[in-house]
């Protein structure tokens, strides 16, 4: 297992202009009369093209985050800024085109369309985008990369674990956004396949100086990025305080 000095932890503040920003971000769940705090002033800043990873144990923040930096949930305080953008001054309509043009999400449930075919699935994110032009070479591309040339017309009950999550991918993809968010891409796969869809996210950062957000359990899956932010408790920490991460 990688110590978390082998790895570089992201910056929390940077000189630079950041692409995405996350500024004291607070989260709390309610159930019933119970409060759930999910996310205790979270900070940080990622460039335009960077890759970073999210690690951290079970129940310590990480979809919390990944749902308050794709705009579908909202802090209860703190700001999500991206790309100079405020979420939380937009209105509902540009929060929603903004995600649409701007955002690839990868769930960790798929999120698939049981009645579609694979290749529907993923054109439909185009279709959504209002995105009209319809880049067909770049779909065989990506559909070829993903190994997914021969599934595209089946139903996602008729693909594996690994193909649906490849297919997820390819719809996240499809539209060229600008920034990936990916929740545990990997979860549920095997090794063949998680290495398939991390390659693959990796080239379409480098190619497309796309930015990425992956958030991962594995390890080894988190080395595919240029920097690492550990959470535990819904803080970012050190990698000193992350048991999965320190060193034994
Ligand atoms: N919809 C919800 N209602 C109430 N509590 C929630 C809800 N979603 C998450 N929580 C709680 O908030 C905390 C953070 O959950 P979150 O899903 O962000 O963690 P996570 O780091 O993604 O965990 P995992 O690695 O298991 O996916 C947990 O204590 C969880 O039980
Ligand atoms: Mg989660």
């Amino acid at each position: 297992m990688l110590d978390g000095k082998s790895w570089p932890s992201c910056k929390i503040e940077s000189d630079m202009a950041a692409f995405i920003e996350a500024i004291d971000l607070h989260k709390t769940y309610h159930v019933g009369k119970i409060e759930v705090p999910a996310l205790r002033g979270i900070s940080f800043t990622i460039q335009k093209g960077e890759f970073v990873s999210v690690v951290g144990p079970s129940g310590s923040g990480k979809s919390t985050l990944f749902y308050l930096l794709g705009g579908l949930t909202r802090a209860d305080s703190g700001k999500v800024i991206l790309d100079g953008d405020d979420f939380a001054s937009l209105s509902d309509a540009e929060r929603t085109r903004m995600r649409k043009h701007k955002i690839g999400f990868v769930f960790q449930k798929f999120n698939l369309l049981p009645t579609l075919s694979a290749r529907s699935n993923i054109e439909i994110a185009r279709e959504i985008s209002g995105n009209g032009h319809r880049d067909s070479a770049f779909f065989e591309r990506i559909a070829e990369l993903l190994g997914l040339a021969r599934r595209l017309n089946h139903r996602p009950s008729e693909l594996s674990g690994g193909e649906q999550q490849r297919v997820a991918l390819a719809r996240a993809l499809i539209n060229k956004p600008a920034i990936v968010l990916a929740d545990e891409p990997t979860g549920n796969l095997d090794t063949e396949n998680s290495n398939i869809v991390l390659r693959m996210l990796r080239q379409s950062n480098q190619e497309l100086g796309q930015t990425v957000l992956m958030i991962t359990h594995n390890p080894e899956a988190a080395k595919y990025a240029d920097c690492i932010l550990h959470m535990r408790d819904g803080h970012i920490v050190q990698p000193e305080e992350d048991p999965q991460w320190a060193p034994h």
